[in-house]
């Protein structure tokens, strides 16, 4: 008998090795300790055995006992374990360092961004920052720009449901939540912030009801410039621009206002330059932003005294500018993630 309870041992740390899942697990135990359970069963026999050997006999049960659930517990103990690991999934080390050993770099829009920020830091402009949402007034009413006009339709520009708010987003009465279609906002933000005289870029993204092809993304980059003074005109402007696209293209590059119309500034232009130099673009001239000479009735929505003060203001696309430096074809290669697109600029 002795023999046998020796046996259900060597059996259930045999059997138990093959268990791996909590119902296999219950089937073991209740093969051993169960009502029909091999060991209930030699327990059951103690009244069958001549009394002096009863003592001993309980004894080797005690001590059997204590062995099997020790194995139930170890038998339990590597399921949960097994269990954890697959809910973790597989065992990594996240502080090594990545098995590709390629150094990250900075996307091709980024560093246009800070090429174009430094280049205007070095004449005394500072960064400004705006929100991505953005209310009717900062975005169109401030600007000058007056309920009908064609930006403000929603066929082109994303306005956001009516039961949205945000705190950090203060809204006048009847007035809509937008995302904002130009960085054009930050000269408002900038001027209700700061008094005169200021010169600012502020780099931001933009987002517009466009079909994506090769030239237009509902989402895309802009840097918009302001600079406030007395006496500012269009000359300023202009060498300002010029001394941008040279910095950027070299010293053959040269700029050439067209007249055109912005709702914010008066007179407006439409800036070309000359790429005759750059063999990837392949034209003379190249429209690549707008500007302008800051209208009075913008002055007037931040306070600012259009007696006194006079400005000037620009927005500029910096995938195009990428797309030109770079010749890049089609500006969905910018937000694809592609690495055969991305090393090529890193
Ligand atoms: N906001 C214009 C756009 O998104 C660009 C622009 C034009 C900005 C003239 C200006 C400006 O500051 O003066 O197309």
């Amino acid at each position: 008998m002795q023999e046998t309870l020796d046996t259900i041992v060597d059996d259930a740390a045999k059997d138990g090795n093959a268990v791996t899942s909590r119902a296999q697990f219950e089937t073991f135990k209740a093969g051993l300790m169960g009502p029909r359970g091999s060991f209930t069963q030699q327990r059951k026999q103690m009244g069958r055995i001549p009394r002096e050997e009863r003592p001993a006999f309980g004894k080797k049960l005690n001590e059997i006992k204590n062995r099997l659930e020790r194995i139930l517990t170890e038998t339990l103990e590597k399921i949960e374990k097994l269990e954890s690991a697959s809910r973790l999934g597989l065992s990594i080390d996240p502080t090594l360092p990545s098995p590709e050993e390629q150094p990250g770099s900075l996307h091709l829009l980024t560093q246009v961004r800070e090429e174009l920020c430094a280049i205007f830091r070095q004449i005394g402009f500072v960064v400004a920052e705006g929100p991505e949402v953005e209310t009717e007034f900062f975005c169109f009413d401030a600007l000058n720009t007056p309920p009908d006009h064609p930006a403000r339709d929603l066929q082109d520009t994303y306005y956001l449901p009516e039961k949205i708010h945000f705190a950090n987003i203060p809204q006048r009465e009847e007035e809509r939540y937008v995302l904002r279609s130009h960085t054009s906002t930050v000269q408002i933000r900038t001027m209700l912030d700061k008094p005169p005289p200021l010169r600012i870029i502020s780099p931001g993204r933009c987002f517009r009801r466009d079909t994506p092809d090769a030239t237009h993304s509902a989402n895309f980059h802009q840097i918009e410039g302001l600079f406030v003074d007395k006496n500012v005109t269009v000359k300023d402007l202009k060498a300002d621009l010029d001394y941008c696209f040279q910095s950027l293209m070299g010293k053959e590059a040269r700029t050439r206002f067209r007249p055109h119309f912005f709702p914010y500034t008066e007179p407006s232009f439409e800036v070309d330059f000359y790429s005759g130099h750059l063999a990837k673009v392949g034209a003379e001239w190249t429209e690549i932003m707008g500007c302008g000479i800051v209208d009075p009735s913008v002055f007037e929505a931040v306070g600012y005294d259009p007696e006194v003060w006079t400005g000037y203001a620009f927005g500029l696309g910096i995938e195009r500018i990428a797309m030109i430096l770079y010749g890049v074809d089609d500006i969905r290669y910018f937000y694809q993630n592609d690495l055969r697109f991305l090393q090529q600029f890193s």
